[in-house]
């Protein structure tokens, strides 16, 4: 019932740039009733948010943004006011339709800001706020020049999934809540600035950017990097920025991005954004890689020298598709985001290195799933692929799960209904789909009258309940061919009875091999065994940060030291949280490895972004 009174409501705007028709904020969700959003004060399911016209300053003296975001907005429920998320910003006035006005900043409630109301009247057309970012903007680390790679300039960048734009942007941050956007951005002299839109390839020279990104986003996907960043093309519609010291390397790396684009319009459809270029940011950036439209960011902790940790750029990418075109109504639908673009990233490394890789993909993601039920407790509901946030930090859903269990899920259905079926059916999804948000009770109902009408035997086989609404791994998961898995094990089994480490056959070995080879090691491995392992292949130096972290981690747990100078260089400039939480982690598990975690910790934190110092901060400082 409700469902047709909406679409009654929808309101229709062009997309500039883009093919598809796009609806304005709180009605995209045709497919469902309203969906409540816990993570987000605002009421932008009364007003929407069509478009947002920022003009800010980036001063890195002050390490403060500051400057103002015009709102541009229909009232259509006829609302007294507009209430804005905001998260530790200080506001300095507020003009409705020009004209200047009054507006109560509430006490800040946890984990989600203060709402920020103001008076508007139902005929009001734009909303101004002038405001200066605060010292705990979680959203933005600032680098000081010994922070970045080239160690001359300041450098600049934000991180705004999952609620953390308010941080930085007055904003209705929910992600079923989307808007264009321009923005003229003032930084200091010589500095570049980026940003989630059309982006400049060379510095200007009045030291502003104008940005424009007019395909409705949410504001997760607003971005922001400013920094000594030069450019180099890869093809005519990818290219890649890192600082000028890192340049070369990057895009030696990045080599085959442009075909990775080619692979996955072939695989799900138009790429919707124009160009694809990639950011390497600083080694603090504390994850791995960051879908920004048009614009990824990723770890500098992917450059390996041999290109063989670029399916991060394949997942990232494949959010162009599942999260930035399609995407998750609430934080609690988050699998939609991440479990899709889990399985899209395998299916273009499939088709790309063939299916001897992809499988590495699926049985390391396997393992890392087995891992994160434990963790969590098999009957723990955060392993449900639905999650309930609700009154808690998003970051909390933040786990494997997600991932894993919903890539594992859809790879059950591709094998049931097969590949050419249920590839027609994605690529519908998305066309239909594009620039809208989805509910996991709206995907399950799409899939339902499409990809499963009349399939009732497939339904039965998929026990669609138990992966979405039920704990653990559900017995139905599937599970790859271990090909080249069983002849690493093969190996390490005879390491392990005394064949010299030199004698293994492990040439042509990629990241994955490795990581199988060293993770299925016995836990109790005792310091003289890796001793041997480290003289014949050098782990303790090498420049691939998957295999150092594990590496690490195994040191420590054996009470290795040699490379324990190498572990604390590693520490003192990876912000990665991803490495940074299990290292850590593992150091902590023994009174002599507290002290250590507390030393290094005391003598880094300064180095980490916000959000990984207060993860860290749980874990080693016990504190919050
Ligand atoms: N969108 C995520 C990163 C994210 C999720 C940030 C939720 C904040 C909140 C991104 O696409 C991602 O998944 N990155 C992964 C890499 C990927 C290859 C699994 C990461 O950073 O490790
Ligand atoms: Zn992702």
């Amino acid at each position: 019932m409700l469902r047709n009174v909406l679409v009654g409501l929808l309101i229709i705007i062009s997309c500039g740039s883009c093919h598809w028709k796009s609806k304005t904020a709180a009605t995209q969700n045709e497919d469902t009733t309203v969906v409540k959003d816990a993570h987000t004060l605002s009421n932008a399911d009364s007003v929407d948010m069509q478009h947002l016209d920022l003009d800010i300053v980036v001063d890195m003296d002050r390490k403060q943004i500051a400057g103002a975001a015009t709102w541009t907005i229909n009232n259509r429920k006829a609302a007294t006011q507009l209430i804005l998320d905001t998260y530790d910003l200080s506001i300095d006035s507020v003009s409705v339709d020009g004209k200047p006005a009054s507006f109560v900043l509430d006490k800040q409630v946890k984990y989600l800001g203060s709402a920020l109301h103001i008076p508007i009247r139902t005929s009001t057309k734009s909303v101004k706020v002038s405001y200066k970012t605060g010292k705990n903007a979680r959203a933005l680390q600032w680098l000081d020049p010994q922070q970045t790679h080239d160690k001359k300039h300041p450098f600049l960048f934000t991180q705004s999934e999952s609620i953390y734009a308010r941080s930085w942007i007055p904003c209705a941050d929910g992600p079923g809540i989307r808007f264009t956007y321009n923005a003229h951005v003032k930084v200091p002299k010589g500095l570049m600035a980026l940003m989630s839109a059309l982006n400049p390839q060379e510095l200007s020279t009045t030291d502003t950017y104008y940005f424009t990104m007019d395909s409705p986003i949410p504001a997760y996907l607003m971005a922001l990097a400013v920094g000594d960043i030069s450019f180099k093309s890869i093809d005519e519609r990818t290219g890649v920025y890192a600082e000028p010291g890192m340049i070369e390397k990057c895009r030696y790396e990045f080599e085959d991005v442009g075909r990775m684009v080619n692979t996955a319009e072939q695989l799900y459809g138009h790429y919707a954004w124009g160009r694809y270029d990639v950011i390497v940011l600083p080694p603090g950036f504390p994850i791995g890689g960051m879908e920004n439209p048009r614009l990824t960011f990723c770890t500098p902790t992917i450059i390996a020298g041999d290109r063989s940790l670029v399916s991060l750029i394949a997942h990232e990418l494949a959010h162009s598709w599942s999260g930035n075109l399609v995407t998750n109504a609430t934080w609690d639908d988050f699998w939609l985001n991440e479990g899709f673009t889990d399985y899209f990233e395998r299916r273009i490394m499939e088709q790309m290195l063939g299916k001897g890789y992809s499988d590495m993909l699926w049985e390391l993601g396997y393992q890392d799933l087995v891992a994160e039920v434990n963790n969590l407790g098999a009957t723990s509901k955060d392993t449900w692929l639905k999650l309930d946030l609700k009154g808690r930090d998003p970051d909390a859903g933040l786990t494997d799960i997600p991932y894993e269990k919903g890539s594992h899920f859809l790879k059950l259905i591709e094998n049931n209904v097969g590949r050419d079926q249920f590839d027609r059916f994605l690529a519908k999804y998305f066309e239909s789909h594009a620039f809208k948000t989805i509910t996991t009770e709206a995907f399950l109902a799409y899939m339902d009258t499409t990809l499963l009408k009349d399939a009732d035997d497939v339904k039965k086989e998929l026990n669609i309940k138990a992966w979405v609404y039920g704990p653990g791994i559900p017995a139905n998961c599937p599970r790859v061919d271990q090909d080249r898995f069983k002849f690493v094990d093969s190996e390490r089994t005879k390491f392990l009875h005394g064949t010299p480490a030199a004698q293994l056959t492990t040439v042509d070995w990629t990241t994955h091999e490795w990581l199988q080879f060293l993770r299925k090691m016995p836990t109790a491995i005792t310091a003289a065994q890796l001793k041997l392992l480290d003289d014949a292949f050098m782990f303790r130096t090498t420049g691939n940060s998957e295999i150092a972290d594990l590496w690490f981690i195994m040191s420590v747990r054996a009470g290795y030291t040699t490379p324990y100078p190498a572990m604390e260089q590693f520490l003192s400039n990876v912000g990665r949280r991803k490495f940074l939480e299990p290292l850590y982690g593992e150091m902590m598990k023994t009174p002599q490895g507290t002290e250590m975690a507390k030393r290094l910790y005391a003598k880094y934190r300064g180095n980490y972004h916000p959000l990984a110092q207060e993860s860290l901060d749980k874990l080693i400082l016990k504190k919050g």
